[in-house]
């Protein structure tokens, strides 16, 4: 879990995003539907974006979970693809911020250099009622960049 091992007992229903939060006290995958509609709740599990209220704690057993809190740095840095939000205003409440951090980095996983279409298409599973998602797409096209210089 971001890095360290955590060994726990769970009821076999636990949802995977009832445990981060209730139990490991991880509260940035927000709850904002529990149907698997809205992405808040979006974590990686080994290196994949998945939506951990549509998951059981169960499934996640032997996996590498990464939630919007490993992103920070040792030195309490924010990561580039948060700054980028920060800085192109992507976000206003933020409660669906997390899941779209988590959503832009296994796009650009598998893109490094995705064009505004593309960004909009692989954040179709996330839900935003706020911004109206034109700074979200500006934000997550500058922090795809800002991770290609940072190598
Ligand atoms: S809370 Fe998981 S997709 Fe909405
Ligand atoms: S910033 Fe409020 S839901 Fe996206």
């Amino acid at each position: 879990m971001n890095g360290r091992h955590v060994d726990a007992t769970v009821p076999a229903r636990t949802l995977l995003v009832d445990f981060l939060r209730d139990t490991l006290g991880l509260t940035g995958a927000h709850i904002g539907c529990d149907t698997a509609q809205c992405g808040a709740c979006t974590v990686h599990l080994d290196g994949r974006a998945v939506k951990s209220c549509n998951l059981l704690a169960v499934q996640a057993d032997g996996a590498s979970v990464v939630t919007i809190e490993g992103l920070t740095a040792a030195d309490g840095a924010m990561h580039p693809m948060q700054a980028a939000f920060r800085d192109h205003h992507g976000l206003q409440c933020g409660y669906c911020t997390p899941g779209m951090v988590m959503s832009a980095l296994d796009l650009v996983r598998r893109d490094p250099a995705p064009t505004r279409d593309h960004i909009r298409e692989a954040l179709e599973g996330n839900l935003c009622r706020c911004t109206g998602y034109q700074n979200i797409v500006a934000a997550v096209e500058a922090g795809a960049q800002a991770m290609r210089t940072a190598g």
